[in-house]
């Protein structure tokens, strides 16, 4: 129980830049107490007691505003921030290090019994207000826009916004990484400064300036094979990681 509480405590540290310490958090957190009681409720849930379940899961709606139904299941290090309105139902799946904001329901759509609400893979991000209704799943790192209503799979990594939810998924970080990693290094923070004109600019001539290094020493290399590489010309050291660094510092 106290590692969950210490996880949950280091997790809203980590998330929310309003959180000055650890007993303004303890006792000024709706979310904190919510899942906290949500762990007991589910408990009795789990072992048969469902009125008990019901009435613990009440009574944290009534202290936070945040209503999650006992059968649901929450991963580790989730963060409701704000937490008023929040709506989770009874076979919604929340995984690891989720985060939550106001408002948002995680609802189904059919009035039968089995699984009819959502499944949030790890790192997901929903924004405020936003509804996501069925039961599919919001892959892995995937954010939601606030007031979006998601009606289907939501891709890991995408974001989804609007009203049917439109699924935006940013390949330019991902082919830009696929690139580096073809060169021998991680590309670094290739969304940070993005409406930067002149890191877009540097991180480009950096990239070209690696191929280029890679091509330069694939000619030495084969020169070296044919045994006329002059012994003067050392290895290059370019180091991308470190300029892509400098550029986004
Ligand atoms: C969806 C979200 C994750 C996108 O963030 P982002 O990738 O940085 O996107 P940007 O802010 O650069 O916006 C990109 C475009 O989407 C639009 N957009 C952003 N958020 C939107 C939303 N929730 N609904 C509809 N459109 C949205 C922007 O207007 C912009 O449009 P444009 O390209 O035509 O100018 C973010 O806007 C969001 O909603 N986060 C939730 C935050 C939240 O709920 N905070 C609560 C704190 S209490």
């Amino acid at each position: 129980m106290f590692r969950h509480l210490r996880e949950d405590l280091n997790c809203i540290r980590e998330r929310d830049p309003a959180a000055r310490g650890t007993f303004e958090i303890l006792t000024c957190y709706p979310g904190l107490h919510a899942l906290a009681l949500h762990r007991l409720a589910h408990a009795c849930w789990q072992q048969g007691l469902l009125w008990l379940g019901r009435w613990i899961s009440h009574w944290g709606r009534f202290l936070t505003g945040i209503e999650i139904h006992p059968g649901a299941k929450i991963g580790r290090r989730v963060f409701i921030d704000h937490g008023m309105g929040v709506v989770i139902g009874e076979t919604a799946d929340v995984g690891d290090d989720c985060t939550i904001y106001q408002g948002v329901t995680l609802g189904g759509t059919s009035l039968g019994t089995g699984k009819r609400h959502p499944t949030l893979a790890r790192g997901v991000v929903v924004g405020a207000g936003a509804k996501i209704l069925g039961p599919f799943t919001v892959g892995e790192n995937a954010r939601v826009g606030s007031n979006a209503v998601v009606v289907r799979e939501v891709p890991p990594g995408a974001t989804a916004m609007g009203i049917p939810a439109r699924i935006i998924q940013d390949t330019t970080a991902q082919v830009r990484e696929a690139q580096a990693a073809k060169l021998g290094f991680s590309a670094y923070a290739v969304t940070q400064a993005r409406d930067d004109p002149l890191s877009v600019a540097l991180h480009s001539l950096i990239d070209h300036s690696a191929e280029q290094a890679q091509k330069i020493d694939a000619i030495m290399a084969a020169l070296d094979r044919l045994g006329v590489c002059p012994e003067s010309i050392g290895e290059a050291s370019f180091d991308a990681r470190r300029l892509n660094e400098l550029v986004d510092n």
